[in-house]
């Protein structure tokens, strides 16, 4: 049994992140501000400790990591909207790196031996570059302050292992998608938006004239990517693409859902989000090489997605 710390834990990644942790028999130790998260996605186990926290509370943050000495440390909270950071970007700023940073410190200055310490950040970093698909070597251009706070802590991640030894591994996820997703924010993940208006037969907002292509992966194949990158030894400070190296158009995955559920979105378009990328796709070969394989393609996905909004 491990001890693991997942920040970010009451929200969607975190969360099935945290089931399926506790499932295997491990102890889960969670902080969430609940900003985005909520404490019906926690698992009700008497593995799990929640704190209702925010990870910019550095003086609350050293003293957990020095109580428990985690075994592993999932660094999953952030403000997870590229348009909310253009918001405000210095709020984001705070959480998307600040308190990451102070997180490598209290681990490095204390002395603490966590196996792995796993970040997350985002195909965003990529940017509107020309190459396709991104490899993990493609040019970067962080179009975005959610995006530059992204690239700048995976550089944190990569060099405090460099430079002081801690064993540490990035995950640039792309669009990830399925239940517990929180589609309540304007800013929230587009395919959780669109299940709430199949659901209550709203009116779904499409920026741009839906052209625009994302690598749409599954959560359950992004737990699977991150057991890996957290047990792997040799995927160390290094960042890898979590995706499923498939591409496909707003328009097209909106027609997909049609299908799967059976149900017809209302749209109405307006104008692109500043900010927003053209194109994403993920080459996934680096993350292949550990072992890993993508289990639910799009189709698959949106299904299993709709039957759980169903059981709901
Ligand atoms: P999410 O919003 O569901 O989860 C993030 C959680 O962090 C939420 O529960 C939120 O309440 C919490 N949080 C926000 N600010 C906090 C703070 N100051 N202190 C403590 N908790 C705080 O988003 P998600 O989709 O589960 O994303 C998880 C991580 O993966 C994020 O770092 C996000 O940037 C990254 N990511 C997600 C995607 C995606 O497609 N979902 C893609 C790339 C990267
Ligand atoms: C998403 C993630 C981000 C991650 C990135 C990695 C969320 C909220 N954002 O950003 O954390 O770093 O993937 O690739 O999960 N759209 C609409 N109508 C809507 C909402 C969105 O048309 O109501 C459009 C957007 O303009 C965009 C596309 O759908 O073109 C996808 O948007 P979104 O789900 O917010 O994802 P990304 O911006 O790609």
């Amino acid at each position: 049994m491990s001890k693991v710390l997942i920040t970010g834990g009451a929200g969607f990644i975190g969360s099935t992140l945290a089931d399926k942790l506790v499932e295997e028999g491990n102890e889960v130790v969670i902080v969430d501000d609940l900003s985005m998260g909520s404490t019906e996605n926690i698992p009700q186990s008497i593995n799990v400790t929640f704190y209702e926290e925010s990870i910019t509370n550095h003086f609350f943050m050293t003293k957990l990591l020095i109580t428990n000495n985690f075994d592993y440390i999932y660094l999953l909270a952030a403000v997870a909207s590229v348009a909310d950071s253009i918001e405000r970007p210095i709020e984001t700023h705070a959480v998307n790196q600040n308190a990451n940073l102070n997180i490598l410190e209290t681990i490095r200055k204390e002395k603490l031996t966590p196996k792995k310490i796993v970040f997350s950040s985002s195909a965003a970093v990529y940017g509107n570059g020309p190459e396709l698909p991104k490899k993990e070597t493609s040019s970067i251009d962080p179009m975005s302050p959610y995006a530059i706070d992204k690239f700048a802590t995976e550089r944190f991640m990569v060099d405090y292992g460099k430079l002081y030894g801690l064993p540490t591994v990035c995950t640039r996820f792309f669009n990830v998608y399925g239940p517990k997703q929180n589609p309540k924010s304007p800013y929230s993940g587009v395919l959780s938006i669109v299940s709430d208006c199949l659901v209550r037969d709203d009116i779904f907002t499409l920026f741009g004239d839906g052209s625009q292509t994302r690598d749409y992966v599954y959560i359950d194949d992004v737990v699977d990517a991150l057991l890996i990158l957290a047990t792997t030894p040799e995927a160390k400070n290094d960042v890898y693409n979590v995706a499923t190296g498939e591409t496909i158009s707003l328009v097209d995955v909106i027609k997909a859902y049609e299908s799967a559920s059976g149900r017809k979105v209302k749209v109405v378009k307006k104008e692109a989000r500043l900010g927003d990328v053209q194109d994403s796709l993920a080459d996934i070969t680096k993350l292949r090489g550990l072992g890993y394989e993508p289990k639910v393609n799009v189709t698959a996905g949106l299904a299993k997605y709709w039957d759980a909004l169903q059981e709901k």
